[in-house]
């Protein structure tokens, strides 16, 4: 039995924008989130509390969030891979602080290095006080698991590796999981094997996938996951993105596509494809391109708009 309910989390604000590589000013970041929540996103990564040196893009966190008006029932969510950005988001006033707080470790030790400087046990170390000062604080803990099938450095990834950091994040407290392929190899059964590694050690509702779409097999692993129950993804608007640490990634899933085919296969999401769409074309066009999501194109093109910059 396939869920008939998704929970997507939008990370286009911060998983897509991160990788800019032109400034993108704090007010199209606000108005992406805005369109986005408008649309019927419940869930949105919003940006990174994570340090301006490594990541630019993200420098504009606290003006982001602070630009932001969360209507009831949207969840933000943003990345804190140290006590130093937790404190950040901390610092906020409580109405302009994000719900929840993402860690984020990897399956492989090369790229644990190349994206946070540290290797994989000392990573767990680095986030076991973030996820206990985050509880007391009140906001829910997620953990990004990169490269949970295949890394830029070292290449395959096995399950046991994942496991072995899926074992850490539990021993440290965060309440999700979520299992990513950040460079987009993974086919539906090195997927779904990733993904029985989380399951051993976290309920359904606190597993999701996070698959980058640059090979092109996003959708066929989302829906290898539905068949094992899975019913929580990230997806990114236009398909915006790829990761600064990860050569030649491209962005996540689009979100457009993925809300298409669940629509197509009658499982709600509870977002409205054609604001959606909008959104996507909107901030595509801030950033000077056309959306990459195939279903954005199809839909503008069926509406008669004019894709004339090539994605
Ligand atoms: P480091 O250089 O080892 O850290 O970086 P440090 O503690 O030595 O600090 C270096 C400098 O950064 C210091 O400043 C700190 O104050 C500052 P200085 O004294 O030189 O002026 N600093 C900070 N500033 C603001 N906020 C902070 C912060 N922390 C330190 N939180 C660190 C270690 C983890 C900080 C660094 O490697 C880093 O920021 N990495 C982030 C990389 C990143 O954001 N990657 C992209 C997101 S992950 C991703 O996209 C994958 C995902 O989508 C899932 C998937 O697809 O796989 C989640
Ligand atoms: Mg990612």
């Amino acid at each position: 039995m396939l869920p008939t309910r998704v929970t997507l989390c939008e990370v286009g604000p911060r998983d897509g924008l991160q990788n800019e590589a032109h400034p993108v000013p704090a007010a199209a970041k606000i108005g992406l989130v805005q369109r986005l929540q408008a649309a019927g996103l419940r869930e949105i990564e919003v940006t990174s509390f994570v340090s301006p040196k490594w990541v630019p893009q993200m420098a504009d966190n606290t003006e982001v969030l602070m630009g932001l008006a969360r209507p009831a029932g949207v969840r933000y969510a943003v990345l804190t891979p140290n006590l130093k950005g937790l404190e950040a988001a901390l610092a906020l006033p409580a109405d302009k602080r994000p719900d929840e707080v993402v860690v984020f470790g990897a399956a492989s030790e090369a790229f644990s290095q190349r994206n946070i400087n540290c290797s994989i046990d000392e990573s767990l170390a680095r986030f076991a006080p973030v996820v206990a000062a985050a509880h007391e604080a009140g906001l829910k803990v997620r953990a990004a698991l990169s490269c949970a099938v295949g890394c830029p450095y070292q290449g395959a990834v096995s399950p046991d590796e994942v496991e072995r950091v899926v074992v850490g994040f539990k021993a440290i407290g965060v309440d999700h999981v979520g299992i990513a392929d950040t460079i987009g190899v993974g086919t539906p059964r090195a997927v779904q094997a990733a993904m029985e590694r989380a399951l051993k050690h976290f309920p359904l509702v606190e597993v999701s996938g996070h698959f980058h779409d640059t090979y092109g097999q996003a959708l066929a692993n989302i829906l290898a996951c539905l068949q094992m129950g899975v019913h929580s993804f990230d997806a990114s608007v236009a398909g915006l993105g790829g990761c600064p640490y990860a050569k030649g990634a491209t962005g996540n899933v689009a979100t457009e596509d993925v809300v298409f085919m669940l629509d197509g296969m009658g499982i709600e999401t509870g977002v409205n494809l054609d604001a959606l769409v909008d959104a996507g074309a909107w901030i595509s066009g801030q950033l000077g391109r056309a959306p990459v999501s195939r279903v954005g194109r199809a839909i503008l093109a069926r509406r008669g708009v004019a894709l004339d910059v090539p994605a």
